[in-house]
């Protein structure tokens, strides 16, 4: 077992160092934040995610994961650092801004013992790891091994994609390095975990890739889904037809109000703001126009509540779902947020629920009513909007719910409700790309 140090604990960090724990490592985690070291320490999350808890608390008991705001006392005590930090968008640019990858690389370098290992998970434009190797080369201990493992978590599967992730990518300046992560990962890769071992810039660019494909995926469906509706047809059997097809695959295909979260929307913009800068415009703008789908389909939806309701104004409208997918909290560039925000600004009376992100949205965006019961949010309900699809929203039997609206429409924006149960039960339901009754 090998004593690891991980520096920088949102998501990732946080999930890999609690992940790394349940293996056996002997796990220090590092944060600047110490409000959030504090609650880390006494077992607690800042964020919601399934499983992670559990992993987090099981750490701390087993004496296997800890946590401090000093990084020497992290780096001194370990044998392998992992960097984790986060890589958030310049608004104007739509680059990555790597402050917290200097700013760590930096701070780590005159801490690291000689011939330490360092691994980069965060996502970085190509070209990071090159420099980190440099800097630690000039400004380092001697023989300092610097590997590029990206990391390609889902959030609301981060614990089954950190512990069985469908492939290892290990960037490494020098092959035999490989060996020092290959042990740290051996139980994973004992079960026949892909590992592929590569140069720096091809690991940095395969989770780029990774998430500009996915991208793709998603504002081609919606594209499609815009088509349907003009001409009646229906995106989803569509999709299904298409998905039978292996070379194609039938994930991602779900057409709706598109995708949000930390990870798709910034990434793409990253990759396209390093992509200029090599001088590769014309190769990647087509990930201008994957943005721009995307974007478009939050405006498709607020269009649709005009066509439904007519003027908004003094409207009251029921939201179902507003962290950017299920089974997270995560509110950050949620398509329901956006389309609440519009919508409040036209005048209508917005009132929205989710089972885990009221809490973090009356933090951020106070100004959106929420309802932490879905009977009190459809309360008197002109139009209500299912946004995000969480298991619990699958399973409403909308005949409870009949008495409480004053129409009985629901808009779902994530294509998933039965239509069959909800119009038997009187409802009329609108879809994106699928036909409406
Ligand atoms: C993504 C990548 O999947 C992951 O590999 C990477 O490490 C981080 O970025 P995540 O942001 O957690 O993960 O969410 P993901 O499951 O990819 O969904 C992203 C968005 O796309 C969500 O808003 C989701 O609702 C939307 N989506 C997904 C669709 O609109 N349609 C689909 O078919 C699939």
């Amino acid at each position: 077992m090998t004593r690891l140090s991980v520096i920088g604990t949102g998501y990732l960090g946080a999930t890999h160092a609690a992940c790394m724990a349940s293996l056996g490592h002997d796990v220090v985690a590092f944060d600047l934040d110490s409000e959030k070291i504090a609650k880390f320490s006494s077992g607690n999350l800042p964020f919601f995610e399934p499983g992670l808890s559990d992993l987090l608390k099981a750490g701390i008991k087993s004496g296997k994961l800890r946590f401090t705001n000093e990084l020497a006392d992290a780096i001194s005590n370990s044998e392998v650092h992992f960097i984790c930090v986060g890589t958030p968008q310049v608004s104007e640019s739509g680059a990555a801004d790597l402050s917290q990858i200097h700013s760590a690389v930096k701070a780590m370098a005159p801490l690291l013992s000689e011939g330490s290992t360092v691994v980069g998970k965060s996502t970085v434009p190509v070209g990071t790891a090159s420099w980190a190797n440099q800097y630690f080369s000039e400004h380092a201990a001697q023989n300092i091994k610097l590997i590029w493992n990206p990391e390609f978590l889902r959030e609301g599967f981060a614990v089954k994609d950190t512990l069985h992730p469908d492939r290892i990518v290990l960037g490494v300046s020098n092959t035999s390095d490989s060996s020092v992560v290959e042990d740290i990962y051996s139980s994973t890769i004992q079960i026949g975990t892909p590992v592929i071992v590569t140069d720096y810039a091809t690991a940095e660019l395969v989770k780029v890739a990774a998430n500009a494909f996915l991208a793709t995926k998603i504002s081609f469906i919606n594209a499609f889904a815009d088509l349907c509706d003009v001409v009646g047809a229906d995106v989803t059997t569509l999709a299904d037809a298409i998905g039978h097809d292996t070379r194609i695959g039938r994930r991602f295909l779900n057409a709706g109000i598109g995708f949000g979260g930390g990870c798709l929307p910034k990434d793409i913009r990253a990759l396209q703001a390093r992509a200029n800068e090599l001088g590769m415009k014309d190769q990647f703008e087509f990930l201008n126009q994957i943005d721009h789908i995307n974007t478009g389909r939050r405006s498709y939806l607020v269009q649709q509540v005009a066509i439904e309701l007519g003027d908004v104004k003094s409207k009251n409208v029921a939201i179902l779902g507003v962290a950017f997918k299920p089974d997270s909290d995560d509110i950050r560039d949620s398509p329901a947020i956006s389309i609440a925000k519009r919508l409040i600004e036209q005048g209508a009376n917005i009132t929205v629920h989710d089972p885990e992100a009221l809490q973090i949205l009356s933090k951020i965006h106070p100004e959106i009513k929420s309802s932490d019961k879905v009977e009190d949010a459809l309360a008197n309900a002109d139009l209500v909007l299912h946004l995000t699809e969480w298991q619990q929203y699958r399973e409403i039997e909308p005949t409870k719910l009949s008495k409480l609206v004053k129409t009985r429409t629901i808009i779902d924006g994530r294509n998933i409700l039965d239509r069959d149960t909800w119009n038997s039960a009187g409802w009329k339901i609108i879809y994106l790309g699928r036909p409406s009754s």
